[in-house]
């Protein structure tokens, strides 16, 4: 009888103790994975799928840097690598922006992250929203690279990093 209510106990402790921290872990696990960037993977299939109407117009990448340097530097850096000051934004060059639909860019900007800083960009007119996106778009991806030791004999450890191979 003793055994008997032990292993039950033991058991039940093993269930409580298994359960509880399997089920807080995960929703805290997904969350932290995307960091900062976690909107863009929020946008929906349809504001996903919708295709950039000025992939092709190579003006547009003129005309969203200057929107960028107007509405977005400021946070993002002008490179778009991130904002150094109070105001920060990320860098927009990490592979999950720059591998991100541009549907889903477009989508981030017209809805905005308010709530962690990120503004709605709505009231710019929907041509411009894309011109953004062409132009965050050309950028391409920069590896996270310790700036504060820019090492010059080493320019093809950019290459060789596993951020850029992924990207
Ligand atoms: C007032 C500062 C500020 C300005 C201005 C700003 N951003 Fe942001 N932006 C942020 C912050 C902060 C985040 C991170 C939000 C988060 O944590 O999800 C962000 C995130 C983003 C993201 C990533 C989306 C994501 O998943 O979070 C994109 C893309 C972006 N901004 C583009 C832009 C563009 C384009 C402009 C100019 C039209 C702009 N931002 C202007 C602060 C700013």
């Amino acid at each position: 009888m003793k055994a008997c209510a032990a292993a039950l106990a033991i058991s039940f402790g093993l269930l409580t103790v298994g359960l509880l921290p399997a089920g807080q872990s995960s929703t805290s696990m997904d969350k932290e994975k995307s960091g900062v960037y976690a909107e863009l993977a929020q946008a929906p299939d349809k504001a996903r799928a919708k295709p950039n109407p000025f992939e092709k117009d190579p003006d547009a990448v003129a005309a969203g840097r200057n929107l960028f340097a107007e509405h977005c530097a400021e946070c993002h850096g002008d490179d778009a690598l991130g904002g150094k000051r109070r105001r920060k934004g990320p860098s927009l060059r990490e592979p999950e922006v720059q591998s991100a639909e541009p549907g889903a860019i477009f989508w981030v900007l017209t809805n905005g992250v308010v709530r962690r800083g990120m503004p709605v960009w709505s009231k710019l007119p929907e041509p411009q929203r894309w011109q953004l996106v062409s132009f965050i778009r050309s950028l391409g991806a920069v590896p996270k690279t310790p700036e504060k030791k820019p090492d010059q004999g080493r320019t093809s450890m950019a290459r060789t990093t596993p951020a850029s191979a992924s990207a």
